[in-house]
């Protein structure tokens, strides 16, 4: 017997993941080069050279005890890093104890949530969202509240964060550059969240996840959320901005205008502890401290985005430009889980909207070779013909 509730969630599996079976499925009949799976968001890049350059030089060091447990927050010298990097950016003073050292963003996210939330507790979601959001909530019984964006720009509508806001509120989620809408909130809009937030008579904490901060495009930069809020954590990780998602390497950060700055950071600290990641892997915390203003080769990413971008729209669907991240959240012409359907048929792979929330759409993820994406141009134009889209 196991628990009835992971029980279910085996049986309720994941879409991206169905669709991505269903993709090697289509590559044994018909060959890779004739599947267009545009279904994972696995970052295809290598790292840049100063994560191999620090690698080398780590391997080489002779540092005694460099695979030994260290402190659960992670390397104080590493933590110290980090912090002189966001005081920089962010105009605050944030110092090493607002750095906990986490295994990527998804052991960060459940270490905040299980430092913040008792049973119960609401959480506002912004649709559409990463979906493995729910099962962190649900790990530690709390209730998520999903508040829809705008369907155009997909930024937050206050009127209806408010309307969401109860008693029960105990902090809210964004993820900006978003997956899976691309869309990069703006600093005023930032600002009049946490206005609206602070107006309430009890603290909502901010969550950012910022995984993608550094996969913006057109020459726009992320706004600091450390410099527009206050009761605010974020959590990083170098899966994306380093391509090294296997490493599992990020961090919490915690504001140090946040109320309750003291009891949180060793709460986080503890988290990490006693949810098993005990800390940061050792190696990965030494590279990223050496690699730290290092990216992944970002125009090449922009590069196909232009390219899937221009492909369907002018096949004739309709797009949102995205500004960062690594996907497109495409418009369907007809109920999304259908129109996965019928890209199928035409060996197209796409994930449903639905799997973030918001139905009416599909998410294409374009970390995915040219070739890839040059190939679909036919059977992208062959979809839209078969809906109407085009003569
Ligand atoms: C929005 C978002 N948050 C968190 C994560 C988890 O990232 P990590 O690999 O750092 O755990 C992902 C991964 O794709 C993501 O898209």
């Amino acid at each position: 017997m196991i628990a009835k509730e992971i029980e279910s969630k085996i049986s309720g599996g994941s879409l991206i993941r169905k669709m991505f079976d269903e993709g090697t499925r289509l590559k044994k009949i018909y060959g890779d080069d004739k599947v267009f799976d545009f279904s994972i968001g696995n970052p295809d890049l290598e790292p840049p050279k100063e994560v191999k350059d620090a690698l080398i030089e780590l391997a080489n060091a002779d540092i005694p005890g460099m695979h030994g447990y260290m402190a659960n927050a992670g390397y104080p010298e590493t933590r110290k890093a980090i912090a002189d990097k966001l005081s920089k950016e962010s105009g605050l003073s944030i110092g090493i104890d607002s750095i906990c050292m986490t295994c990527g963003a998804a052991s960060g996210m459940n270490n905040i949530l299980r430092a913040i939330m008792e049973p119960e507790d609401e959480i506002i979601l912004l649709a559409p969202f990463f979906l493995e959001y729910l099962n962190y909530i649900s790990n530690v019984k709390g209730v998520p509240v999903i508040v829809n964006t705008d369907p155009d720009t997909f930024l937050p509508i206050m009127s209806e964060i408010e309307k969401a806001i109860t008693p029960k509120t105990k902090a809210i989620i964004i993820n900006s550059p978003n997956n899976p809408s691309g869309a990069i909130y703006p600093k005023e809009v930032l600002i009049e969240l946490n206005a609206l937030l602070k107006k309430q008579d009890h603290v909502i904490h901010v969550i950012s996840d910022e995984p993608y901060i550094d996969l913006a495009y057109d020459g726009m930069t992320v706004p600091s959320s450390l410099a527009c809020f206050d009761n605010l954590i974020v959590c990083f990780s170098w899966s994306k901005s380093l391509s090294l998602p296997g490493e599992r390497i990020g961090y919490t950060c915690v504001s140090p205008n946040h109320k309750d700055f003291e009891l949180l950071t060793q709460a986080l600290v503890l988290c990490n502890r006693i949810l098993g990641a005990v800390n940061a892997p050792a190696l990965m915390q030494r590279v990223v401290a050496k690699a730290l203003n290092a990216k992944v080769d970002v125009p090449n990413y922009e590069r196909r985005r232009n390219l899937l971008y221009n492909i369907i729209t002018e096949a004739g669907f309709t797009c949102t430009k995205p500004q960062g991240a690594l996907y497109l959240f495409m418009k369907t012409p007809i109920e999304d889980t259908k129109f996965c359907e019928v890209c199928a048929k035409y060996n197209v792979l796409v994930v449903p909207g639905s799997a973030f929330k918001r139905e009416g759409y599909v998410r294409l993820a374009f970390c995915v070779s040219e070739k890839t994406i040059l190939g679909s141009k036919d059977a992208f134009e062959a979809i839209a013909k078969e809906l109407g889209l085009k003569a």
